[in-house]
């Protein structure tokens, strides 16, 4: 479904990717784990560009992404959910219409959009919440309305980029729990980037170690953390022992 091949980005002289190439399938659940600044936020903006690569090439179902003209791309990312780690949700706007304005932009007559809002909004827990406002709401049941968001799109695929990284670790398990349902319940596709080894471990169907802008490691959770051949895989393993 998706393919990158050999994905360059530098920013001066910082190399984020330095030849990246992956395949994702159908239905596939990949999650990238790597130390901070390895290029991972990198290499999933890339995918909806929001950031441009330097050279390589990405294609989703076969048609090139960095070909795509403006509207072409506007068309293909609402196939695309995106789940930020700071959750980005308006504030003046109720939990319900944050995630109904996706579908609004994207065409979608009011009614409808509210449906999708209060399906997705069901699907993380949130159908008692609906109409509150963003910041009467818990940091981990806010990222819960920034998936629900993504969801509300019907996305094919979805990329989440640390989904918990800030939040405190009682509310990391709860957003924990709704990715793990989603996993089952969904078709989507999803990238999962997290630093969370034992939910990696639980959802993944393959996982990709990535390391100064390289993928050092690729293989199911099994293969990745009990051989690992990598600097990198080797330090995961020891944090599943300790
Ligand atoms: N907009 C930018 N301008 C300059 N440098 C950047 C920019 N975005 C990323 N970088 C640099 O590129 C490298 C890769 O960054 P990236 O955000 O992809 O890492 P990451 O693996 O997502 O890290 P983290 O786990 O901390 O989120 C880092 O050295 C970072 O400082
Ligand atoms: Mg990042």
């Amino acid at each position: 479904m998706l393919q990158v091949y050999d994905l360059k980005k530098r920013y001066g002289k910082i190399v984020a990717l330095d030849g990246v190439s992956l395949n994702v399938s159908r239905g596939e659940i990949l999650v990238i784990m790597g130390p901070s600044g390895c290029g991972k936020s990198t290499l999933i903006r890339c995918i909806n560009r929001l950031t441009e690569p330097d050279s390589g090439e990405l294609f989703f179902e076969n048609r090139s992404i960095k070909d795509m003209s403006h509207g072409e791309l506007l068309a293909f990312r609402r196939r695309v959910g995106f789940v930020f780690q700071h959750f980005n949700l308006i504030k003046r706007l109720s939990v319900k219409e944050n995630v109904m304005l996706g579908p609004v932009l994207g065409g979608m007559e009011s009614q409808d959009a509210e449906k999708r809002a209060l399906q997705a909004l069901q699907k993380v827990g949130l159908g008692h919440q609906v109409d509150a406002r963003p910041e009467e709401l818990s940091g981990g049941q806010q990222q819960r309305v920034g998936i629900a968001r993504a969801l509300a799109l019907n996305p094919e695929i979805v990329l989440l980029d640390e989904p918990t990284a800030s939040l405190d670790p009682i509310l990391v398990g709860e957003v924990l729990d709704v990715m793990e349902a989603l996993v089952r319940n969904t078709k989507a596709t999803m990238i999962i980037v997290t630093h969370e080894v034992a939910f990696a471990l639980k959802v993944a169907d393959r996982i990709i170690l990535m390391d100064r802008g390289k993928i050092v490691e690729e293989g199911s959770p099994k293969e990745v953390f009990s051989q690992p051949k990598s600097e990198i895989g080797q330090k995961y393993k020891r944090l599943l022992v300790a």
